[in-house]
């Protein structure tokens, strides 16, 4: 008989990795996962239903809502990805004006396609070193909240993968100003609450709603998130309905209640772990910034520059861009001779992700390592522009309306200054390089090869990753 292919590997994987990725439980720690199969009921009489939910899901939602800070707090089991694609259906109707940042997840494109909304980009600032995403400057929102009246909503990715934030209370303020909503994708966020060491919420900044994905940087199962409202702005009985629409119609009590057990741990135990944490966090930053010669911690001298108005500490990001190796490398190294692996590598960087769950050991382990691994590198000064993760374009057709034209799939050389007629994402971050309706840059295509170069995933391309598809007409 043939043995499942997942569970073993997957305990495989557990045994022999220390894991600076998400989820934020890291694989089983601080989690009770005992009797879970006990738990694992409907919504039938005696229970509750996520979707209309009166009992015991409702008073799990009002004590989360409490703790996290919120007015209203709605549990997720689809993801941020659930709550983003709901709150835009909620708010926006058929050919609404939607202001995007274009460094947002690929879940608020696939909303603006179902919605058939207009997007209107605003371009985050790129820092010049190392062609990291950074912030973004809310005199462009003010921009074009004027120049576009109509505009409904406002999206903003904040922190952003690599723990940027954009100043949230400034933009709350002008967005209400001209009386829009502000939501914030703060998928990244779910453990600033809960000690000020990390930046403040967006709800603490003002924004309406605010999306955070629990297990990314909380002890909570993979895909299990949160949807806090804290405003008068929203229907909330529509956003319920939508909920409904955008997530399964069996809701699993596992990922509520680990929503629910989160919550509860936080509440009775959180001042205490999140001091140890932050204690270790702490250590760990400051050796890395005194020891590392070649590699660079990305600290808070960063903040007042490009739009970033505070970073997340819980995120170790390390810049490579001054040495002989790439992100992709250093990644590597680490899994190889040391048995770690970090949550994200691209050309100039890593980024490793750590939470209260997260061992003295671990940590320890992981600044020794780069510690040891710089002593090996050379310095050296790469000349050049630096890349850009977003397609950075004067001009871009609607993505709704491109999605109905014939497309051709032609080489990569041969696509510079054509229309764009799918998405070209690289995995992680999931954030869109290139949307369709946007005219592709040379600079686009030089960075898929070289992405190609090194291996790292790349959604969208076809035949191989040879060919991208591009319009014929518009
Ligand atoms: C910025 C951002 N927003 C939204 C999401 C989607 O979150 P989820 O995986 O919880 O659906 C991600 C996932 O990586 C993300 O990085």
């Amino acid at each position: 008989m043939k043995k499942p292919t997942l569970y073993d590997k997957l305990i495989k994987y557990n045994k022999k990795v220390y894991p600076l990725h998400m989820p934020g439980h890291k694989l089983g720690r601080k989690i009770n996962s005992a009797n879970l199969a006990k738990i694992d009921v409907t919504e039938v009489r005696g229970t509750d239903n996520l979707h209309n939910p009166t009992g015991i899901i409702s008073e799990a939602q009002e004590k989360a809502a409490i703790t996290f800070g919120a007015e209203k707090t709605y549990f997720l089991v689809n993801g941020s990805t659930g709550g983003i694609i709901s709150t835009i259906s909620t708010i926006c109707n058929e050919k609404d004006k939607i202001l995007i940042a274009r460094n947002c997840h690929k879940s608020v494109y696939n909303a603006i396609l179902i919605n058939n909304l207009e997007p209107i980009y605003i371009y985050p600032e790129i820092m010049e070193s190392n062609g990291i995403v950074a912030g973004v400057d809310p005199y462009h929102i003010e921009e074009n909240l004027i120049k576009y009246p109509s505009i409904k909503l406002v999206v903003i990715t904040s922190p952003t993968y690599e723990g940027f934030l954009s100043n949230i209370e400034e933009i709350a303020k002008i967005v209400h100003k001209y009386n829009k909503v502000l939501m914030v994708d703060e998928a990244h966020g779910a453990h600033f609450k809960f000690n000020n060491y990390f930046p403040k919420t967006s709800i603490e900044q003002g924004a309406d709603i605010v999306i955070q994905s629990t297990h990314k940087t909380l002890p909570a199962f993979t895909q299990s998130a949160m949807l806090h409202v804290q405003s008068t702005r929203i229907e909330c009985n529509k956003l319920q309905k939508e909920l409904a629409i955008f997530q399964s119609s069996s809701p699993s009590y596992i990922l509520m209640n680990s929503l629910d057990s989160c919550r509860e741990l936080l509440d009775r135990k959180g001042n205490k772990l999140f001091n140890k944490y932050t204690k270790d966090l702490k250590k760990c930053r400051e050796a890395l910034k005194n020891r590392l010669n070649n590699l660079k911690l990305i600290d808070k001298n960063v903040i007042g520059i490009n739009q970033i108005m505070d970073i997340d500490y819980s995120k170790i990001v390390i810049d490579c861009s001054k040495t002989n190796i790439t992100g992709v490398e250093l990644d590597k190294i680490l899994r190889n001779n040391y048995n770690i692996q970090v949550e994200l590598s691209s050309i100039n960087h890593i980024i490793a992700m750590t939470s209260i769950c997260d061992s003295r050991y671990g940590i320890k382990k992981f600044t020794k390592a780069l510690i040891e691994i710089d002593k090996q590198l050379n310095k050296i000064n790469k000349k050049g522009k630096k890349y850009d993760i977003i397609n950075h374009v004067l001009k871009y057709y609607n993505p709704k309306v491109v999605s109905y034209k014939t497309k051709t799939n032609v080489l990569l050389k041969d696509s510079v200054g054509k229309i764009a007629g799918e998405f070209i994402i690289p995995f992680p971050p999931g954030i869109p390089m290139i949307v369709p309706g946007e005219i592709i840059t040379k600079e686009s295509i030089i960075l898929i090869n070289r992405y190609i170069d090194l291996d790292i995933e790349i959604m969208g391309l076809e035949d191989n990753q040879k060919t991208i598809t591009i319009v014929n007409e518009v």
